[in-house]
């Protein structure tokens, strides 16, 4: 039985308005192409999109991401929100922040943060986050969030992704899916809630979290590759970095890697 058991969702999470209403698909080309076309047609703030599957689901620049059948999260949030472009960082931020909340909830495992949109344990990314926004007559806005979560894949699903694992590999136990996905949108409200009166995300509790502080990184950033050191993470969520000239770079999106593997 691969579907996902959404009235047990609808039952057992807290929150007053992300996931009062769910669109369950057992396959879909994506969960975030899947709000959008629901944006389309109208109201939709706090929906929550889960797939059993996903044909076409898609990481950060436009990467295929593997959402097979039975064993994952593949879900988006849909937000009506008029967030500039600083907001939307941050937004990426926290929900980094919610899902590693989320996921070291379920699992009780160390749970970190690979500045920007990885969530990883035991060195490896269990999981990750695409955020897209999209706007309608040029006013209203709306904010998807896609979380795609490796759930209950195998160590054997992950021969040819070095750096891939799953929650249930890292905690060699079956994870259910349909608490994964409760614990995702309870922190998730929680932490947005907070945002939305405060503007502020919680640095401190990113630096706590990230893998890479004070590590000598890999930057692909603006078609250039540099070498430097993470240094610090700003309450904008950005990264400042120090390349050995001594030249200091804040950084709001790139991707990142260690200097020999995915992190070290
Ligand atoms: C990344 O690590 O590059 C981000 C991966 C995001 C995957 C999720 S799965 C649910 C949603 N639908 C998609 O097509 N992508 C996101």
């Amino acid at each position: 039985m691969n579907n996902i058991d959404v009235n047990y969702i609808s039952k057992n999470i807290k929150t007053h308005t992300i996931g009062k209403k769910i669109r369950f698909l057992s396959s879909v080309d994506s969960t975030n192409q899947e709000c959008k076309r629901i944006i389309n047609c109208g109201e939709a703030h706090g929906m929550v999109v889960i797939a059993d599957t996903q044909t076409n689901g898609r990481g950060r620049h436009n990467r295929e991401w593997i959402s097979p059948s039975g064993v994952g999260v593949w879900m988006s949030i849909i937000l009506k929100s008029s967030l500039n472009s600083e907001d939307l960082i941050k937004l990426s931020t926290l929900t980094c922040l919610s899902v590693r909340k989320a996921i070291e909830t379920v699992t009780e495992l160390n749970t970190y943060i690979k500045w920007p949109n990885d969530i990883v344990i035991n060195k490896k990314k269990v999981s990750g986050i695409l955020i897209e926004s999209t706007t309608i007559k040029q006013k209203t806005k709306f904010v998807i969030i896609g979380i795609g979560v490796n759930v209950n894949q195998s160590r054997s699903n992950f021969k040819t992704l070095d750096n891939a694992s799953s929650l249930a590999v890292e905690k060699q136990s079956y994870v259910k899916r349909e608490e994964t996905i409760c614990k995702i949108i309870d922190c998730f409200e929680e932490y947005y809630k907070e945002f939305l009166i405060t503007r502020r995300i919680d640095i401190d509790e990113l630096k706590k979290a990230s893998v890479l502080l004070h590590k000598r990184v890999v930057i692909t950033y603006a078609n250039k590759e540099i070498i430097a050191n993470v240094e610090d993470f700003m309450e904008d969520g950005s990264m400042i970095v120090r390349d050995d000239l001594d030249n200091v770079f804040s950084i709001s999106s790139a991707s990142v890697r260690g200097l020999n593997s995915y992190i070290d």
